[in-house]
C-alpha cells in the first residue's frame, strides 16, 4: 500500500485549453508525461475495460479525470489497479487481472468505494469559532439556527461549526437578547459594538448581515482586523467596493466570500452538473424572475431597508442579484474558467414613487460564450433576470404560474420550481423522442433553511486554506456587481455619496 500512495494521489487535470471543449482538452499528472484526451478516451482501463469519464470538479473549477492513475506506461482507474494489487507488491496487473477481476463493473464499483475511503483520509473535524455580526436580523437568527443543527444531518460530518461571539450595533443588550433568543450553547461573547468584536482575539470568521449599504464599511472592518469574512448579499453597493474587498482579503491572506447561500443547495450543484454533462445540449437561454406581489405602500414604510436608498434598498440588489445568480450560475459559472466572458448588459428600471428605489427590473444579458461547449456556432446565450417588488412570480405561492426559472438548451429544458434563492425542486424535460420527464425534488435536512450549506463550505475552505470559495469566485461577484451597476447606470439609480464611497473608514 505505501508503495502505491503516490501513485493514487495522482489525479489527472485538465490542462486549460480557451479554444476548446472542456472534453478536448490535455491533461497533465504529477511530473510524469501527461496522457491526452485521446489517450484517456479511446483506451478503456485495462482492468475493467471501461472508458474513462471526466467529472466536472467545483473545488478545480475544471475537468478532471477523476480515478485515473499512471502506472508506468499505462493508465487504470485507480480503484482498480488498487484491487488487483491489494495483496501483493504493486505489478504489471493486466494478465492477472484481466483474468482475475473479470467483472465489468468493477472500476465503478470500486471507485465508489475508493472516493468513500479518500474522503475518510480527509476527514478532519473542524470546531469553527464563528461570531455572527450584527444581532437579531432577522437573517441573522435563520443563519445561526442553521448553524446550531446537527452536520451529520446533511452528511457533513467533517464540518462543525460553533457560534463564538454575536455583537449587535445598537447594544450589547440586543446582542444577549440574540444569544439567548436562539438558544446558543456558552461560551457566546456578546458585544455593543462591530469594533469589539472585531478586536476580539478569539474571532476567526465573521458572518456579516447588515444591510448592504454597510457591508463595504463593515467588511473593511474586520479585514483590517484580520478576520475572515462571509458576507451578505448584495455583497457591497458597487463593483469598486466589492473590488478593494477582495484585494484587501488577498492581500491579507484571509478568507472573504458573497453569502450567496443559494449556489451550495444540492440543487443548484446538480443542475450545473446536468448542464455540464450535455443533459439538454447547449443551453442559450436561461428566465429567472425573483419577484414578489407586496402591497409596497402598506408593507414598506419609506425608511425600511427594501425601499430606502440612504441603505441601498430597492429590488435588484435585494432580490433581482438571485435572478443573476441564476443566469450566472447556469451560462457563466458552468463554464471553464478561462472561458467565462462578462455579458453585455440591456435593461429596464421602474423606481418606486415615494423613495426613488427600483421597484421593478428587468435585464437582458446577451453573453459571448454558450454553455457547456462554447462551440464556435452558436457561442452566443441569452439571459433574460427579472425582479419586482409589486406583482409576483408565483402569485397564489402554489407554483400555478409556473417556474421562476427556465433553462433552455437545444436538447431539452430545466425548470426550477420554488422562490429563486430558496428552490424546492427542479424538473428535466427533454426534448420530444429524447426520453421521459423526470422530477427531481430537493428536501433541506433537518428542517433547515439551507443556509447550512454555505457555511460548510466557508469551514471547508478554512480548513483547506482557501482564500475564496470556487463556488462563488471573487472574480464572478465583482462581474455581477458590475452588472448590477450598469443596470443603474441605465435607469439612472444613484445611491448616496456616502454608501457608493469607497473611502474607509467612513462613518454613515
Ligand atoms: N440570504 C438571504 O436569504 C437574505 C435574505 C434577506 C436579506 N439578506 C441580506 O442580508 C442583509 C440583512 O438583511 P436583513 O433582512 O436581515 O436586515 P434587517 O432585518 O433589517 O437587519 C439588519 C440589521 O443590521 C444592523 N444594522 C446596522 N446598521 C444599520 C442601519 N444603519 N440600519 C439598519 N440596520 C442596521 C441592525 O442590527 P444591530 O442594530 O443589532 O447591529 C439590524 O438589525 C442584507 O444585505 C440583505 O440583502 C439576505
Amino acid at each position: 500500500m505505501s508503495r502505491m500512495q503516490p501513485e493514487l494521489k495522482l489525479r489527472l487535470k485538465a490542462l486549460q485549453a480557451p479554444m476548446e471543449s472542456p472534453l478536448n482538452k490535455g491533461h497533465q499528472s504529477n511530473g510524469s508525461e501527461p496522457p491526452n484526451d485521446a489517450t484517456l478516451r479511446n483506451t478503456p482501463c485495462p482492468i475493467c475495460q471501461e472508458k474513462f469519464e471526466p467529472t466536472w470538479s467545483e473545488e478545480e473549477q475544471d475537468w478532471i479525470w477523476q480515478d485515473a492513475v499512471r502506472v508506468g506506461p499505462r493508465i487504470y482507474h485507480a480503484s482498480c489497479y488498487n484491487e488487483v494489487t491489494k495483496d501483493g507488491p504493486a505489478r504489471n496487473p493486466e494478465p492477472q487481472a484481466r483474468t482475475s477481476t473479470p467483472d465489468s463493473v468493477l472500476g465503478k464499483r470500486k471507485a465508489e468505494v475508493y472516493s468513500k475511503s479518500h474522503r475518510g483520509h480527509r476527514r478532519q473535524y473542524i470546531s469553527l469559532p464563528y461570531p455572527v455580526l450584527p444581532a437579531l436580523s432577522h437573517l441573522s437568527t435563520a443563519f445561526v439556527r442553521d448553524l446550531l443543527l446537527d452536520p451529520k444531518a446533511r452528511d457533513a460530518g467533517d464540518v462543525a461549526h460553533q457560534v463564538a461571539a454575536v455583537a449587535s450595533s445598537s447594544s450589547k443588550e440586543r446582542a444577549e437578547q440574540f444569544i439567548s433568543s436562539v438558544g446558543i450553547p456558552g461560551p457566546c461573547a456578546a458585544y455593543g459594538s462591530y469594533e469589539e468584536l472585531a478586536a476580539d482575539p478569539n474571532v476567526q470568521v465573521v458572518y456579516v448581515a447588515s444591510p448592504h449599504s454597510h457591508h463595504y464599511q463593515n467588511v473593511m472592518l474586520l479585514l483590517e482586523a484580520g478576520k475572515h469574512v462571509l458576507c451578505e448579499k448584495a455583497f457591497t453597493v458597487n463593483a469598486a467596493q466589492t473590488r478593494i474587498l477582495c484585494e484587501t482579503a488577498k492581500k491579507k491572506n484571509l478568507f472573504l466570500m458573497e453569502a450567496v447561500w443559494t449556489r451550495y443547495f444540492p440543487l443548484s450543484i446538480q443542475v450545473r452538473q446536468l448542464i455540464q454533462q450535455g443533459a439538454i445540449g447547449e443551453v442559450l437561454r436561461v428566465v429567472a424572475d425573483t419577484s414578489f406581489g407586496d402591497d409596497v405602500e402598506n408593507t414598506f414604510p419609506p425608511s425600511h431597508r427594501m425601499v430606502n436608498p440612504d441603505l441601498a434598498g430597492g429590488a435588484l440588489l435585494d432580490l433581482g442579484i438571485y435572478s443573476l445568480t441564476w443566469v450566472f450560475q447556469t451560462l457563466y459559472h458552468t463554464l471553464p474558467k478561462e472561458q467565462r466572458k462578462a455579458p453585455a448588459v440591456t435593461s429596464q428600471i421602474t423606481p418606486y414613487h415615494l423613495t426613488g428605489a427600483d421597484e421593478s427590473t428587468s435585464i437582458l444579458l446577451s453573453f459571448p460564450t454558450s454553455t457547456p461547449s462554447n462551440d464556435s456556432h452558436p457561442k452566443r446565450s441569452q439571459g433574460v433576470a427579472l425582479t419586482n417588488i409589486r406583482c409576483a412570480g408565483d402569485p397564489d405561492e402554489q407554483g400555478t404560474a409556473g417556474p421562476n426559472i427556465r433553462i433552455q438548451g437545444t436538447k431539452g429544458e430545466i425548470q426550477v420550481f420554488g422562490n429563486p434563492f430558496r428552490p424546492t425542486k427542479y424538473r428535466v424535460i427533454p426534448k420530444k423522442g429524447l426520453g421521459a420527464v423526470r422530477d427531481v425534488e430537493c428536501p433541506f435536512p433537518a428542517g433547515g433553511r439551507g443556509m447550512y450549506w454555505e457555511a460548510d463550505e466557508v469551514a471547508r475552505c478554512l480548513r483547506d486554506g482557501r482564500l475564496e470559495s470556487a463556488g462563488m469566485p471573487w472574480e464572478e461577484s465583482i462581474v455581477i456587481m458590475e452588472v448590477m451597476d450598469e443596470v443603474r447606470r441605465q435607469g439612472g439609480l444613484k445611491y448616496p455619496e456616502s454608501i457608493e464611497s469607497t473611502k474607509y473608514p467612513l462613518q454613515l
